[in-house]
């Protein structure tokens, strides 16, 4: 039995029907940037939780987590109709291997997201250590839609090269499409000019487990492989569902 403890929700900023992004205060945790950790609200009468990534890096007291509503879930629709004031359960054991502590040295660090997969990066990018490791950083977001592109100030201030997909609607300054193909057409590569390749490379992939799946594959064909401890690769992933 996890011992939850009681926030309170300071802010639920709504940036589109269906994203909203949670701030709230009152849970001090230690954890490192990339990791989740379950959150949970009484809902007809049974505590539900779900993991949830972390958008604030570590050394910010106030955490923030960035969600969807599934329509069809238990969590996620409560969760976005919460308000200021209003009570939210974290649990005391943040975890999780997306971080840059799992991750071998390179010259280029990819972070790659689709929808919600973006949080963990948010976390990352706003601590030092991508830039005293790498010399390039980049963070790929893809989403259906052009107002989907969230948190364009927060990495805005960050120094990482910025390639956003769009795949449901013409939108300028976005690639179209899907990851995996533009991987295998090295539009990816054209549009944040550094090169990938086994070599250089290290793959952080969070978000749809379809696009995880999908993406492995195209790196496969440049010979890049899933890391792990004791057979060093070049792919770190955490699947969201
Ligand atoms: C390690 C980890 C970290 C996670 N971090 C986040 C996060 O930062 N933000 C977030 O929104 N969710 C995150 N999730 C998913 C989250 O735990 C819930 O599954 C999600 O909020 C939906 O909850 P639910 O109860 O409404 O529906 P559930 O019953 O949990 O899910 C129903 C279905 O909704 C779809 N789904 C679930 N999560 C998502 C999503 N994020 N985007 C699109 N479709 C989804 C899947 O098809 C899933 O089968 C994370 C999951 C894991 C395992
Ligand atoms: N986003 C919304 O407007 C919206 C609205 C209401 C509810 N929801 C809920 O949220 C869920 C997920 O929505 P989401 O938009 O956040 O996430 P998503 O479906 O994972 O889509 C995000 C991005 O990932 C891409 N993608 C999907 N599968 C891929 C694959 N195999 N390889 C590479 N890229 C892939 C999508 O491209 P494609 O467009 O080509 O699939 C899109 O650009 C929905 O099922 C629904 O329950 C979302």
């Amino acid at each position: 039995m996890s011992a939850w403890l009681t926030t309170r929700v300071v802010e639920n900023r709504h940036w589109t029907e269906s994203l909203f992004s949670l701030r709230v205060e009152g849970a001090q945790l230690r954890f490192q940037a990339g990791q989740f950790v379950r959150i949970a609200l009484d809902v007809g009468g049974e505590r539900v939780a779900r993991a949830f990534s972390f958008v604030n890096p570590p050394d910010d007291p106030m955490l923030e987590f960035y969600g969807v509503i599934v329509p069809e879930g238990l969590l996620s629709p409560p969760l976005a109709r919460l308000k200021a004031g209003d009570e939210l359960y974290v649990a005391p054991n943040p975890a999780g291997f997306l971080i840059l502590a799992e991750v071998p040295d390179g010259e280029t660090l990819w972070l790659i997201s689709t929808g919600t997969g973006l949080a963990p990066f948010l976390s990352i990018l706003r601590t030092p250590t991508p830039w005293q490791r790498f010399r390039n950083v980049v963070l790929v977001h893809a989403v259906r839609h052009a107002r989907e592109l969230v948190y364009r100030d927060v990495i805005s201030a960050t120094p990482a090269k910025y390639v956003s997909f769009v795949s449901r609607e013409a939108a300028p300054g976005s690639l179209a499409g899907r990851i995996p193909a533009a991987i295998a057409d090295g539009r990816l590569e054209a549009a944040a000019g550094v090169a990938l390749t086994a070599a250089n490379s290290h793959v952080m992939l969070c978000g749809n487990p379809q696009m995880l799946k999908d993406v492995q594959a195209a790196l496969a064909l440049r010979g890049m492989k899933k890391h792990r401890r004791r057979a060093p690769g070049h792919i770190t992933v955490e699947s969201f569902w």
